[in-house]
């Protein structure tokens, strides 16, 4: 293997470039090479000054996780950086694409920072569970301050270089990106004495270190830790980042450097590290299907889309927002203007998020949408998704119009959130063509698409699938056909599972709390608020001929619905929410229809503890994925895992529920459900494939691709 640091050194200026595709990761060959290259020039006395560049699309990329857990070999990632900065000739980093965590870290140690524009600037450390490690925590706040600091490192969002020159992270911006050129040309100026700061006095050398400790206060401290502790929501990285950078303001930079080592190995052996490792993993694991192999996307430039409801407009703004062009189907003009009302204002919050101008936003509305009833104007559509209401019925009307003008390579999907994608693609004379496309809502700004596969889809359209998640900034997964997929189907039973303590006792106040506290972004209960208790009932209706007399009704959920309390749309659900409110409030009158639905059923209430909330909710999550698993509807624990991640707001740093499972202790999980059977047995049936793996003493990891 040819050397991933090189040394050149040309009329005085030695340039030395790192090249380890793909990303540039600071490998131990890596630090080595550089440790080396430092040295060499400190030696070498034709060298007046370095730049340090990156080979391929960006400057360096952060630590080697595949090194994550193993010793450190040496040299560590601070002692390369210290030596950077220890140089007695200045050393210019010159960055493009990205310097992102450890690659930053090295920026920081460097004497100047020149980036191209558009450069990406971060330390995305704690989305790993993690703080920066390699004196990150340290130099950060030196060279831009407390608030700036804690803002990148706590988020672990980059900056833009324009941001980045502004607040002193950088020195100068260019707009030429072949960096060993720009580097160079800055070099030539730092030497001519052309560029200098308040930092560059009497000699060319500045060091980060060396500056003057960042100063705050104590209100300002507590007020950081509040707002940390709230958006944390049990996570610990931000809290330890914001204690690393504190001691940046008052301990020296050595001591400082060792309380952030201390800080960061803490972290290192937390399961919060673990999860979301594994999440960040699972997420790139996921696309990686065998079947999938060698086998090539069908172009897409246009989408239909039938139907502009909730979903279907929030597909069509996302299809949008990527540069689509789109056809939106609507019964009738009314329906149509409705559509494009909403289009228009979910595209109105993209402008205010700043991910869109306001004249883009113009242009996507009267160049890239087209608003028709007629469904003829679909037979260019490489592809059409279908969002009309959850009805077989109304589906089969759409399919069979569709299969009637769609062009023969078309594509044919439907966002149908639990029906019979096999009983959809033969609505139509083409069921290779057809496939589910199940989008979240708000479907423009959630993250997860599951490509549900039916019996005859071809595997060209699975392929597209994912290309198109791609680029409309989607993770996907694939699903298998079932009552649900992989989501709706595990949330219908440990959803059950909450209905059924509170009919034994627990209220749905006390559930929603004990689920927020594990790290769930909201309870079930704020949930149904949110999505509307008329889904709920609706799907309790379509399943109710299937329904085993054993099966447990939520009776105070129809009684809800009954009385119009809809959720928030309607101003009261299971909370109330007052003018419009979306914080809802509890209500005392919904604990005594609750009390009534107890009476009703001859059920004398017990009561719940919050961690029996817990372990019974995550029991049966994790029963059930394991079925979802067992019969192939998530290919893989994985798929589950990145499926409730991004689509049902499970805790990340939990790494997904079945992560979570091996994190208890499978046979644990098992022990539970086994309890739980005790008093309901038909509920609480063991799934196969866990107690086979509790058998064999493994877990799902063991499933999981490495
Ligand atoms: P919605 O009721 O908000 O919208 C449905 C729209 O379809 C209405 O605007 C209606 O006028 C239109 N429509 C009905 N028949 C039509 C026809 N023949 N031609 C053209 N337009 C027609 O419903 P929503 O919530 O958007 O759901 C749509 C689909 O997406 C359903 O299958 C649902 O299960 C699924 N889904 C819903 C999610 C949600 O959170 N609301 C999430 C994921 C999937």
């Amino acid at each position: 293997m040819s050397d991933p640091v090189t040394y050149e050194c040309q009329q005085g200026i030695a340039l030395i470039t790192v090249s380890n595709p793909p990303v540039n990761a600071l490998s131990q060959a890596v630090r080595e090479g550089l440790h080396t290259c430092i040295a060499r020039f400190d030696r070498d006395d034709n060298a007046r000054i370095a730049v340090l560049i990156g080979d391929g699309r960006l400057f360096l990329g952060g630590a080697d996780i595949a090194e994550f857990g193993l010793p450190t070999l040496a040299p560590s990632l601070p002692d390369v950086i210290n030596r950077v900065e220890a140089c007695d000739k200045p050393v210019v980093a010159a960055i493009h694409g990205a310097a992102l965590g450890g690659g930053l870290e090295v920026a920081m140690g460097a004497h100047y920072r020149v980036a191209c524009k558009g450069t990406q600037l971060g330390m995305p450390e704690v989305k790993l569970g993690l703080i920066p490690g390699a004196t990150g925590t340290q130099r950060l706040p030196r060279l831009v301050g407390v608030p700036t600091a804690l803002t990148m490192i706590t988020s672990g969002q980059s900056v833009l270089s324009d941001d980045a020159l502004r607040t002193g992270l950088i020195d100068k911006v260019v707009s030429n990106a072949d960096m060993a050129k720009a580097g160079v040309e800055f070099a030539h100026e730092i030497l001519n004495g052309d560029f200098s700061d308040s930092h560059t006095q009497d000699s060319l050398i500045r060091r980060t270190s060396e500056r003057a400790s960042p100063t705050t206060t104590e209100q300002e401290m507590g007020e950081w830790r509040t707002k940390l502790t709230i958006s944390a929501k049990g996570e610990v990285a931000a809290l330890k980042a914001l204690e690393a950078v504190q001691l940046s303001t008052h301990l020296d930079f050595k001591k400082g450097v060792q309380q952030e080592r201390r800080l960061f190995n803490e972290l290192m052996d937390t399961p919060q590290r673990a999860g979301l490792i594994h999440a960040f993993f699972a997420e790139r694991k996921v696309a990686g299907l065998p079947e999938l192999a060698g086998v090539h996307p069908l172009p897409v430039s246009t989408i239909g889309v039938v139907g502009g409801g909730t979903m279907g407009a929030g597909i069509a703004t996302s299809a949008l927002l990527s540069g689509f062009h789109v056809t939106l189907i609507e019964r009738n003009d009314e329906a149509l203007q409705k559509a494009r009302e909403t289009i228009a204002g979910n595209l109105a919050g993209a402008v205010k998020r700043g991910k869109l101008t306001a004249s883009k936003r113009d242009t996507i509305m009267t160049t890239q949408l087209v608003t028709q009833t007629d469904y003829r104007s679909l037979a260019e559509a490489d592809l059409i998704i279908e969002a009309v209401f959850e009805s077989m019925e109304v589906k089969r009307n759409v399919f069979e119009a569709l299969d009637a003008i769609a062009k023969p390579t078309a594509i044919l999907a439907s966002n149908t959130s639990y029906l019979d994608i096999d009983e959809i693609a033969a609505f139509t004379n083409r069921p290779e063509s057809v496939l589910g496309l199940h989008f979240f809502s708000p479907a423009h700004i959630m993250k997860l698409l599951e490509v549900v596969v039916a019996k005859q889809t071809r595997p060209e359209l699975v392929a597209t699938a994912f290309a198109l998640a791609k680029r409309l900034g989607k993770t996907a997964v694939k699903a298998g056909v079932c009552d649900g997929f992989i989501g709706n189907r595990i949330l219908t039973h440990y959803r059950s599972a909450a209905d059924h303590m509170v009919l034994d006792g627990a209220s749905p106040y006390q559930i929603d709390k004990a689920l927020t506290a594990y790290g769930f972004a909201m309870g079930p209960y704020a949930v149904s608020d949110l999505a509307g208790l008329d889904i709920g009932f609706a799907t309790r209706e379509r399943r109710a001929p299937l329904s085993h007399p054993r099966e447990r009704h939520p009776i105070f959920a129809d009684d809800l619905y009954n009385l119009g309390r809809l959720g928030q749309k309607t101003g009261s659900g299971y909370y109330l929410y007052p003018k419009g409110s979306r914080r809802g409030i509890e209500d005392p009158a919904v604990e005594a229809i609750v009390v009534q639905a107890r009476v009703e059923a001859g059920i004398t209430p017990r009561l719940f503890s919050d961690e029996e909330i817990v372990r019974r909710y995550m029991a049966a999550m994790i029963n059930e994925a394991a079925r979802v698993v067992e019969e192939g509807i998530a290919t893989r624990p994985l798929d589950v895992d990145v499926v409730l991640l991004y689509g049902y707001g499970f805790p990340r740093w939990r790494g997904g529920p079945m992560h979570t499972a091996d994190d208890i202790g499978l046979a644990k999980v098992l022990k539970d459900i086994e309890l739980f059977a005790e008093q309901d047995d038909f509920f609480w049936q063991p799934a196969p494939l866990l107690q086979r793996l509790v058998a064999e003493g493994r877990g799902f990891s063991s499933i999981n691709p490495r």
